[in-house]
Protein backbone atom coordinates (compact mmCIF):
# COMPACT_ATOMS: atom_id res chain seq x y z
CA UNK A 1 0.00 0.00 0.00
CA UNK A 2 1.68 3.14 -1.18
CA UNK A 3 0.74 6.71 0.17
CA UNK A 4 1.05 9.65 -2.16
CA UNK A 5 0.65 13.05 -0.40
CA UNK A 6 -0.70 16.14 -2.51
CA UNK A 7 -2.50 13.64 -4.52
CA UNK A 8 -4.89 16.45 -6.23
CA UNK A 9 -1.80 18.23 -7.04
CA UNK A 10 -0.20 18.44 -10.90
CA UNK A 11 2.91 15.19 -10.17
CA UNK A 12 0.80 13.67 -7.36
CA UNK A 13 -2.47 12.81 -10.09
CA UNK A 14 0.30 11.50 -12.79
CA UNK A 15 1.88 9.61 -9.83
CA UNK A 16 -1.27 7.87 -8.50
CA UNK A 17 -2.50 7.53 -12.02
CA UNK A 18 0.58 5.79 -13.08
CA UNK A 19 1.04 3.97 -9.73
CA UNK A 20 -2.29 2.48 -10.04
CA UNK A 21 -2.24 1.54 -13.91
CA UNK A 22 1.08 -0.76 -12.90
CA UNK A 23 -1.44 -2.41 -10.00
CA UNK A 24 -0.44 -0.98 -6.91
CA UNK A 25 -2.74 -0.07 -4.11
CA UNK A 26 -2.65 3.70 -3.64
CA UNK A 27 -4.07 5.93 -1.01
CA UNK A 28 -3.74 9.43 -2.05
CA UNK A 29 -3.97 12.59 0.71
CA UNK A 30 -4.37 16.64 0.13
CA UNK A 31 -5.80 19.17 1.51
CA UNK A 32 -7.36 20.53 -1.80
CA UNK A 33 -5.98 24.11 -0.60
CA UNK A 34 -7.03 26.96 -3.02
CA UNK A 35 -3.72 28.31 -3.76
CA UNK A 36 -4.97 27.75 -7.83
CA UNK A 37 -8.31 26.68 -8.85
CA UNK A 38 -9.82 23.39 -6.73
CA UNK A 39 -11.69 22.84 -9.66
CA UNK A 40 -8.44 21.60 -11.39
CA UNK A 41 -7.55 19.74 -8.26
CA UNK A 42 -10.61 18.00 -8.00
CA UNK A 43 -11.02 17.61 -12.01
CA UNK A 44 -7.62 15.24 -11.77
CA UNK A 45 -9.23 13.30 -8.76
CA UNK A 46 -12.12 12.53 -11.08
CA UNK A 47 -10.16 10.88 -13.43
CA UNK A 48 -8.77 8.64 -10.84
CA UNK A 49 -11.16 8.24 -8.35
CA UNK A 50 -13.16 5.28 -9.85
CA UNK A 51 -10.12 3.17 -9.72
CA UNK A 52 -10.65 0.05 -7.60
CA UNK A 53 -7.26 0.32 -5.93
CA UNK A 54 -6.98 4.13 -5.34
CA UNK A 55 -8.81 6.05 -2.37
CA UNK A 56 -8.81 9.26 -1.62
CA UNK A 57 -8.13 11.57 2.07
CA UNK A 58 -9.38 14.83 2.48
CA UNK A 59 -6.33 15.46 4.95
CA UNK A 60 -4.06 18.02 5.53
CA UNK A 61 -0.60 16.81 6.65
CA UNK A 62 -0.53 19.32 9.21
CA UNK A 63 -2.88 17.77 11.25
CA UNK A 64 -1.06 15.80 12.67
CA UNK A 65 -3.64 13.40 14.99
CA UNK A 66 -4.80 12.92 11.73
CA UNK A 67 -2.02 12.08 9.73
CA UNK A 68 -1.38 9.36 12.49
CA UNK A 69 -4.69 8.04 12.16
CA UNK A 70 -4.05 7.26 8.64
CA UNK A 71 -0.79 5.70 9.34
CA UNK A 72 -2.43 3.30 11.73
CA UNK A 73 -5.70 2.25 9.53
CA UNK A 74 -3.07 1.38 6.78
CA UNK A 75 0.07 -0.18 6.62
CA UNK A 76 2.37 1.69 4.16
CA UNK A 77 5.06 0.05 2.69
CA UNK A 78 5.76 3.35 0.83
CA UNK A 79 5.40 7.02 0.86
CA UNK A 80 5.85 9.32 -1.50
CA UNK A 81 5.36 13.04 -0.04
CA UNK A 82 4.26 15.33 -2.41
CA UNK A 83 2.04 17.84 -0.72
CA UNK A 84 3.80 21.32 -0.34
CA UNK A 85 3.09 25.11 -0.41
CA UNK A 86 4.94 25.89 -4.11
CA UNK A 87 5.39 28.78 -5.47
CA UNK A 88 9.23 30.32 -5.47
CA UNK A 89 7.52 34.14 -6.03
CA UNK A 90 4.36 33.59 -3.85
CA UNK A 91 6.79 33.00 -1.00
CA UNK A 92 7.91 36.37 -1.24
CA UNK A 93 4.39 37.92 -0.39
CA UNK A 94 2.91 35.09 1.77
CA UNK A 95 5.88 33.00 3.57
CA UNK A 96 3.73 31.28 6.49
CA UNK A 97 1.95 29.07 4.12
CA UNK A 98 5.56 27.92 3.42
CA UNK A 99 6.30 27.49 6.91
CA UNK A 100 2.98 25.49 7.74
CA UNK A 101 3.05 22.68 5.62
CA UNK A 102 6.48 22.31 4.00
CA UNK A 103 8.31 22.56 7.72
CA UNK A 104 5.37 21.71 9.77
CA UNK A 105 3.74 19.35 7.49
CA UNK A 106 7.29 17.60 6.27
CA UNK A 107 8.22 16.94 10.09
CA UNK A 108 4.62 15.53 10.68
CA UNK A 109 5.44 13.57 7.71
CA UNK A 110 8.83 12.03 9.17
CA UNK A 111 7.21 11.69 12.54
CA UNK A 112 4.99 9.69 11.17
CA UNK A 113 7.67 7.32 8.98
CA UNK A 114 8.88 7.21 12.59
CA UNK A 115 6.11 5.66 14.15
CA UNK A 116 5.05 3.50 11.58
CA UNK A 117 7.89 1.76 9.87
CA UNK A 118 8.64 1.21 5.80
CA UNK A 119 9.90 0.50 3.35
CA UNK A 120 10.66 4.01 1.75
CA UNK A 121 10.17 7.60 2.14
CA UNK A 122 10.64 9.08 -1.32
CA UNK A 123 9.79 13.07 -1.29
CA UNK A 124 9.74 16.41 -3.32
CA UNK A 125 12.77 18.83 -2.86
CA UNK A 126 13.81 21.19 -5.73
CA UNK A 127 16.08 21.90 -8.32
CA UNK A 128 15.48 25.71 -6.19
CA UNK A 129 17.87 24.43 -3.23
CA UNK A 130 20.74 25.57 -5.83
CA UNK A 131 19.55 29.25 -5.48
CA UNK A 132 23.42 31.22 -5.67
CA UNK A 133 25.35 28.62 -6.27
CA UNK A 134 27.40 29.48 -9.53
CA UNK A 135 28.22 26.01 -10.95
CA UNK A 136 26.35 24.90 -13.98
CA UNK A 137 25.24 21.98 -14.12
CA UNK A 138 23.80 22.16 -10.82
CA UNK A 139 25.21 19.18 -9.04
CA UNK A 140 24.13 17.11 -5.58
CA UNK A 141 27.91 17.37 -4.65
CA UNK A 142 27.42 21.23 -4.26
CA UNK A 143 26.79 22.28 -0.43
CA UNK A 144 23.55 24.13 -1.62
CA UNK A 145 23.54 26.68 1.49
CA UNK A 146 22.47 29.51 -0.34
CA UNK A 147 18.76 29.06 -1.69
CA UNK A 148 17.56 32.75 -3.07
CA UNK A 149 13.95 31.98 -1.85
CA UNK A 150 12.15 31.15 1.42
CA UNK A 151 10.54 28.51 -0.68
CA UNK A 152 14.01 26.98 -1.55
CA UNK A 153 14.77 27.17 2.25
CA UNK A 154 11.80 25.01 3.15
CA UNK A 155 13.32 22.41 0.71
CA UNK A 156 16.51 22.72 1.26
CA UNK A 157 15.37 22.19 5.31
CA UNK A 158 13.60 19.42 3.91
CA UNK A 159 16.82 17.79 3.18
CA UNK A 160 18.42 18.26 6.17
CA UNK A 161 15.42 17.47 8.14
CA UNK A 162 15.45 14.24 6.08
CA UNK A 163 19.08 13.60 6.44
CA UNK A 164 18.82 13.18 10.38
CA UNK A 165 15.92 10.99 10.64
CA UNK A 166 17.26 8.16 8.39
CA UNK A 167 20.57 8.84 10.40
CA UNK A 168 18.61 8.45 13.77
CA UNK A 169 16.04 6.33 12.97
CA UNK A 170 16.63 4.13 9.80
CA UNK A 171 14.10 5.63 7.89
CA UNK A 172 15.25 4.91 4.22
CA UNK A 173 14.82 8.43 2.32
CA UNK A 174 14.92 9.78 -0.89
CA UNK A 175 14.98 13.75 -1.78
CA UNK A 176 14.48 14.12 -5.70
CA UNK A 177 15.33 17.88 -6.78
CA UNK A 178 12.35 18.07 -9.26
CA UNK A 179 13.35 20.88 -12.24
CA UNK A 180 10.69 22.72 -13.85
CA UNK A 181 7.95 20.26 -14.71
CA UNK A 182 5.34 20.89 -17.17
CA UNK A 183 2.40 18.60 -19.24
CA UNK A 184 -0.94 18.12 -19.17
CA UNK A 185 -2.70 18.76 -16.24
CA UNK A 186 0.05 21.08 -14.68
CA UNK A 187 -0.62 24.31 -12.24
CA UNK A 188 -2.02 27.43 -13.67
CA UNK A 189 0.70 29.31 -11.67
CA UNK A 190 3.75 28.20 -14.27
CA UNK A 191 5.03 30.08 -16.65
CA UNK A 192 3.90 27.14 -19.57
CA UNK A 193 0.24 27.44 -18.76
CA UNK A 194 0.10 31.09 -18.07
CA UNK A 195 1.80 31.98 -21.81
CA UNK A 196 -0.61 29.91 -22.79
CA UNK A 197 -4.13 31.40 -21.25
CA UNK A 198 -2.96 34.50 -22.28
CA UNK A 199 -1.74 33.90 -25.72
CA UNK A 200 -5.22 32.12 -26.89
CA UNK A 201 -6.84 35.39 -25.02
CA UNK A 202 -4.76 37.73 -27.10
CA UNK A 203 -3.31 39.10 -24.33
CA UNK A 204 0.41 39.89 -23.76
CA UNK A 205 2.65 38.10 -21.95
CA UNK A 206 5.03 38.74 -19.32
CA UNK A 207 8.69 37.48 -20.03
CA UNK A 208 10.92 38.24 -16.86
CA UNK A 209 14.74 37.95 -17.31
CA UNK A 210 14.32 39.90 -21.09
CA UNK A 211 14.12 36.11 -22.18
CA UNK A 212 17.68 35.16 -21.26
CA UNK A 213 16.32 32.76 -18.66
CA UNK A 214 17.50 29.14 -19.57
CA UNK A 215 15.26 26.13 -17.70
CA UNK A 216 16.05 22.59 -17.99
CA UNK A 217 12.02 21.85 -18.54
CA UNK A 218 10.95 18.15 -17.41
CA UNK A 219 7.95 16.69 -19.48
CA UNK A 220 5.72 15.20 -16.23
CA UNK A 221 6.15 11.40 -17.90
CA UNK A 222 10.26 11.58 -17.33
CA UNK A 223 9.38 12.86 -13.41
CA UNK A 224 7.22 9.65 -12.99
CA UNK A 225 9.30 7.57 -14.38
CA UNK A 226 12.76 9.19 -11.39
CA UNK A 227 9.89 8.85 -8.83
CA UNK A 228 9.16 5.22 -9.78
CA UNK A 229 12.20 4.37 -9.97
CA UNK A 230 13.30 6.01 -6.65
CA UNK A 231 10.40 4.15 -4.88
CA UNK A 232 11.27 0.54 -6.04
CA UNK A 233 15.04 1.69 -5.53
CA UNK A 234 15.38 2.09 -1.03
CA UNK A 235 18.45 3.81 -0.67
CA UNK A 236 19.75 4.96 3.09
CA UNK A 237 19.05 8.30 2.64
CA UNK A 238 19.74 9.96 -1.29
CA UNK A 239 19.37 12.94 -3.02
CA UNK A 240 18.93 13.43 -6.57
CA UNK A 241 18.50 16.02 -9.50
CA UNK A 242 15.33 14.72 -11.66
CA UNK A 243 15.44 16.93 -14.42
CA UNK A 244 16.05 17.08 -18.29
CA UNK A 245 19.38 16.21 -20.56
CA UNK A 246 18.79 19.65 -22.16
CA UNK A 247 18.74 23.19 -20.93
CA UNK A 248 16.09 25.56 -23.36
CA UNK A 249 16.07 28.92 -23.88
CA UNK A 250 13.05 30.71 -22.17
CA UNK A 251 12.59 32.65 -26.05
CA UNK A 252 12.69 28.97 -27.59
CA UNK A 253 10.35 27.26 -25.14
CA UNK A 254 7.85 30.08 -26.19
CA UNK A 255 8.44 30.10 -29.94
CA UNK A 256 7.83 26.34 -29.53
CA UNK A 257 4.61 26.86 -27.37
CA UNK A 258 3.57 29.67 -30.06
CA UNK A 259 4.00 27.36 -33.01
CA UNK A 260 1.63 24.31 -31.28
CA UNK A 261 -0.89 26.82 -30.38
CA UNK A 262 -0.76 28.27 -33.86
CA UNK A 263 -0.88 31.50 -32.66
CA UNK A 264 1.82 34.74 -32.24
CA UNK A 265 2.65 35.80 -28.30
CA UNK A 266 2.52 39.65 -27.85
CA UNK A 267 5.74 39.70 -25.31
CA UNK A 268 6.08 42.25 -22.50
CA UNK A 269 9.71 42.19 -21.50
CA UNK A 270 10.52 42.62 -17.71
CA UNK A 271 13.28 42.51 -15.52
CA UNK A 272 14.34 39.19 -13.37
CA UNK A 273 11.82 38.76 -10.26
CA UNK A 274 13.34 38.93 -7.07
CA UNK A 275 13.68 34.76 -5.98
CA UNK A 276 14.30 34.24 -9.61
CA UNK A 277 17.37 32.05 -10.81
CA UNK A 278 18.92 32.77 -14.61
CA UNK A 279 19.48 29.49 -15.20
CA UNK A 280 18.77 25.87 -14.10
CA UNK A 281 20.43 22.71 -15.18
CA UNK A 282 20.65 19.39 -13.55
CA UNK A 283 23.77 17.20 -14.02
CA UNK A 284 21.70 13.93 -13.89
CA UNK A 285 24.57 11.83 -13.50
CA UNK A 286 23.73 10.43 -10.14
CA UNK A 287 20.41 9.50 -10.80
CA UNK A 288 21.49 7.73 -13.81
CA UNK A 289 23.96 5.96 -12.30
CA UNK A 290 21.87 4.75 -9.48
CA UNK A 291 18.39 4.10 -10.70
CA UNK A 292 19.05 4.15 -14.78
CA UNK A 293 16.81 7.14 -15.27
CA UNK A 294 16.88 8.10 -18.94
CA UNK A 295 14.61 11.31 -19.72
CA UNK A 296 13.25 10.76 -23.13
CA UNK A 297 10.60 13.90 -24.18
CA UNK A 298 12.10 16.72 -25.71
CA UNK A 299 10.05 20.56 -25.91
CA UNK A 300 8.61 19.73 -28.99
CA UNK A 301 6.80 16.56 -28.36
CA UNK A 302 5.86 17.51 -24.87
CA UNK A 303 4.92 21.47 -25.30
CA UNK A 304 2.15 19.21 -28.44
CA UNK A 305 0.55 17.02 -25.32
CA UNK A 306 0.42 19.80 -22.89
CA UNK A 307 -1.45 22.67 -25.77
CA UNK A 308 -3.45 19.05 -26.55
CA UNK A 309 -4.37 19.00 -22.97
CA UNK A 310 -4.55 23.00 -22.24
CA UNK A 311 -7.00 23.31 -25.75
CA UNK A 312 -9.43 20.42 -24.51
CA UNK A 313 -9.56 21.65 -21.08
CA UNK A 314 -9.41 25.44 -21.11
CA UNK A 315 -11.48 27.38 -19.18
CA UNK A 316 -11.09 31.31 -19.43
CA UNK A 317 -11.24 31.90 -15.61
CA UNK A 318 -8.06 29.89 -14.51
N1 LIG B 1 5.99 21.36 -10.63
C1 LIG B 1 7.28 21.68 -10.54
O1 LIG B 1 7.89 22.19 -11.50
C2 LIG B 1 8.06 21.41 -9.28
C3 LIG B 1 9.42 21.77 -9.25
C4 LIG B 1 10.14 21.52 -8.09
C5 LIG B 1 9.55 20.92 -7.01
N2 LIG B 1 8.24 20.60 -7.05
C6 LIG B 1 7.64 19.98 -5.85
O2 LIG B 1 6.86 18.86 -6.25
C7 LIG B 1 5.73 18.72 -5.38
C8 LIG B 1 4.46 18.68 -6.20
O3 LIG B 1 4.38 19.87 -6.97
P1 LIG B 1 3.20 20.17 -7.99
O4 LIG B 1 3.76 20.94 -9.10
O5 LIG B 1 2.44 18.93 -8.24
O6 LIG B 1 2.34 21.18 -7.10
P2 LIG B 1 0.77 21.21 -6.78
O7 LIG B 1 0.54 22.47 -6.02
O8 LIG B 1 -0.02 20.99 -8.01
O9 LIG B 1 0.60 19.97 -5.82
C9 LIG B 1 0.77 20.03 -4.43
C10 LIG B 1 -0.51 19.54 -3.77
O10 LIG B 1 -0.28 19.51 -2.36
C11 LIG B 1 -1.47 19.95 -1.72
N3 LIG B 1 -1.08 20.50 -0.41
C12 LIG B 1 -0.41 21.65 -0.15
N4 LIG B 1 -0.26 21.80 1.17
C13 LIG B 1 -0.84 20.73 1.76
C14 LIG B 1 -1.02 20.33 3.10
N5 LIG B 1 -0.59 21.08 4.12
N6 LIG B 1 -1.67 19.15 3.35
C15 LIG B 1 -2.14 18.38 2.33
N7 LIG B 1 -2.01 18.74 1.04
C16 LIG B 1 -1.37 19.89 0.75
C17 LIG B 1 -2.07 21.00 -2.64
O11 LIG B 1 -3.47 21.13 -2.46
C18 LIG B 1 -1.71 20.45 -4.02
O12 LIG B 1 -2.78 19.72 -4.58
C19 LIG B 1 5.81 19.89 -4.40
O13 LIG B 1 6.41 19.46 -3.22
C20 LIG B 1 6.69 20.89 -5.13
O14 LIG B 1 7.35 21.74 -4.20
C21 LIG B 1 7.48 20.83 -8.16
Amino acid sequence: MILVTGAAGFIGYHLCKALIARGEKVVGVDNLNDYYDVQLKKDRLNQIESEPNFSFEKIDVCDFPKLLDLFSSHQFSHVCHLAAQVGVRYSLENPFPYQKSNLEGFLNILEACRKFPLKNLVYASSSSVYGADPKIPFSEEEKSDRPISLYGATKRANELMAHSYSHLYDIPITGLRFFTVYGPWMRPDMALFKFANKIQAGESIDVYGNGKMKRNFTYIDDIIQGVMLSLDNPQPYALYNIGNDRTENLEDYIKTLETCLGKSAIKNYLPQQPGDMTETWADLSRIRQDLGYKPTTNIDTGIKKFVEWFESYFRPQL
